[in-house]
């Protein structure tokens, strides 16, 4: 049994939907993918794009990102009604966005939805100041493309979400857990370290000085799930920085496939022609 992850399709471009269809259509017919959210906001590419790795994987699980959240028309009410809309036809496809225990001994896949958490709405956000950033940020689109609901019993979208994840665990069942998220459980996934920037070979100038990704990274709840549920491999994407890395003795994998002009600089790791094998039995 192999288990691919890849994340951050974001297939309304060409050349990314391209790269989904260049898929082995024979190589992974025994095989699972997760898919750590945003494949696109364009609703009927997402099918598409599902439907294509459906028919290349034996099981694909999936969580949305906040770019298969925004809303572009009318379509949905709110984000979260668009959400749903998409659990619900990830059903009627069997894409799979809740957990299940892989047969014949495999392990258990748990996607866990999440959101982030900016500097002033908790002590989960992941936030470090930047100098000179911009504390409005204009730039980021979910400020506009992303419209909540009231949240009725939850003081913002992060902890909703993280409360529809089942995180309990079985004392008779000792089978590994592999979850999976958009967002980042950790600060420290944010960053570089000096050997990672070093063989990037990109030249030390902040191509977005104003911008503090970590306002928007995700929240330390989601590791507190993550411990819980006693992961021994966490899959997540959203930041569009490839990392391979154990912290605190749970491996943290990146795999985002991003832009095609983040490819062309460098600045996201080029994944090459196949989502990334994270765990064969
Ligand atoms: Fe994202």
């Amino acid at each position: 049994m192999r288990i691919f992850a890849i994340s951050d399709l974001h297939v309304d471009y060409p050349e990314n939907f391209e790269w989904v269809e260049s898929l082995s259509r024979i190589d992974y017919i025994d095989d699972v993918l997760l898919v750590a959210g945003d494949i696109s906001h364009e609703e009927s590419l997402v099918w598409c794009a599902l439907e294509e790795l459906n028919l290349r994987f034996r099981e694909v699980f999936f969580v949305p990102g906040n770019h298969d959240l925004w809303l572009r028309d009318n379509t949905h009410k709110n984000s979260l009604v668009k959400f749903n809309a998409l659990l619900a036809r990830c059903k009627e496809m069997g894409v799979h966005t809740g957990p299940k225990h892989l047969e014949n001994g495999g392990p258990w896949i748990v996607p866990l939805y999440s959101w982030y958490l900016g500097p002033h709405e908790g002590s989960g956000s992941l936030y470090v100041a930047k100098r000179g950033e911009d504390a409005k940020l204009s730039m980021w689109a979910d400020k506009r493309a992303v419209r909540w609901p009231h949240f009725e019993d939850y003081v913002n979208p992060a902890d909703f979400f993280l409360s529809l994840n089942d995180v309990r665990t079985s004392d008779e069942d000792h089978s590994p857990v592999i979850s999976f998220s958009h967002f980042l459980p950790r600060s420290e996934l944010m960053f570089w370290t000096e050997e990672e920037f070093a063989a990037t070979g990109l030249k030390p100038v902040d191509p977005q000085p104003r911008f503090n990704f970590s306002r928007v990274a995700g929240c330390r709840e989601l590791d507190d799930q993550i411990r819980t549920l006693g992961s021994s491999l966490h899959v997540y994407g959203h930041q569009h920085r490839n990392r391979d890395r154990t912290l605190d003795g749970v491996r943290y994998v990146s795999h985002c496939l991003g832009y095609p002009r983040e490819r062309e600089q460098g600045r996201v790791r080029d994944v090459g022609q196949a989502p990334l094998l994270v765990w064969e039995a």
